[in-house]
């Protein structure tokens, strides 16, 4: 894994943002993995900011959010259908028929989680997929001891997760216990993945994830096994890794053409 650590959150939402650029640049019809929450916030400001700017054109680029919560009513404000809606498809001005939330009012979940499979393999897979990490090391919401292998599925949220999410409900008791979320090895399959973390509350899960044993205990740990991930965190996220100086040292170092 590359590991770049950045002095301020904004400077993480922008790097990550470059990265963006730089892909949808290279190739338009560009499919992307959204994760919602508030880390990926500062990417989408700067790719909406590129795009008012003209420098960015997402007219091809279609995306898959990671997951929603099961049961929350239509149009909820923190629906993620609704969120990624506010926050990515109106500000980009992406086309709505390109973006896809699993269905997590589906009568028939299996068949519902099934159906957004087939749409990734349809759409020729994610290109590059962007990841938070929850403070007990989720990733989607994979949460520990989730498998490996999963797919696509219905999870129960663990009490730490509804109680961090809490912070968008008005009350507490409204956050809903379960969600869909895109498997582990669903997000492993995509080509790239660009994880963001900004604040001391996730040192210890990216001190897990990147300097971890690679376990179930902390999902995002699966990373180690990926053939392009990159880890773009703040300061503050990076306080309990150990080999700091040699990923600021090996950024410094980069070779121009490696940059984005
Ligand atoms: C949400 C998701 C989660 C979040 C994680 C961190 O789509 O995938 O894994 O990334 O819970 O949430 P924030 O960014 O709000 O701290």
């Amino acid at each position: 894994m590359e590991i770049i650590i950045l002095p301020s959150p904004a400077e993480v939402g922008k790097l990550a943002a470059r990265r963006i650029v730089q892909l949808v640049q290279r190739k338009p019809a560009t499919v992307l993995g959204l994760a919602t929450g508030s880390s990926p916030l500062a990417i989408y400001a700067e790719l909406a900011a590129q795009v008012r700017a003209g420098h960015l054109d997402v007219s091809r680029v279609r995306a898959f959010a990671l997951d929603e919560y099961v049961g929350i009513p239509p149009g909820h404000p923190q629906s993620y259908a609704s969120v990624i809606n506010r926050e990515v498809v109106e500000p980009l001005g992406l086309d709505p028929a390109g973006v896809r939330v699993p269905d997590g009012r589906a009568h028939d979940i299996e068949t519902a989680c099934a159906e957004y499979e087939a749409a990734i393999h349809d759409a020729g897979g994610v290109d590059l997929q962007i990841l938070g990490i929850g403070a007990n090391g989720h990733i989607g919401f994979n949460e520990p001891t989730s498998s490996f292998a999963s797919r696509t599925r219905i999870k129960t949220l663990a009490p730490q997760t509804r109680a961090d999410n809490a912070r968008f409900f008005e009350d507490p008791d409204e956050v809903p216990t379960h969600c869909l979320t895109q498997g582990l090895g669903t997000i492993m399959a995509a080509r790239e993945l660009v994880l963001v973390a900004q604040g001391e509350g996730k040192a210890g899960a990216i001190a897990a994830a990147v300097e971890g044993p690679v376990s179930s205990m902390c999902p995002g740990s699966i990373l180690q096994f990926h053939q392009h991930a990159t880890v773009i965190i703040d300061d503050a996220a990076a306080r309990d890794l150990t080999l700091t100086d040699y990923y600021r040292y090996t950024y410094a170092n980069k070779p121009a053409w490696q940059r984005f």
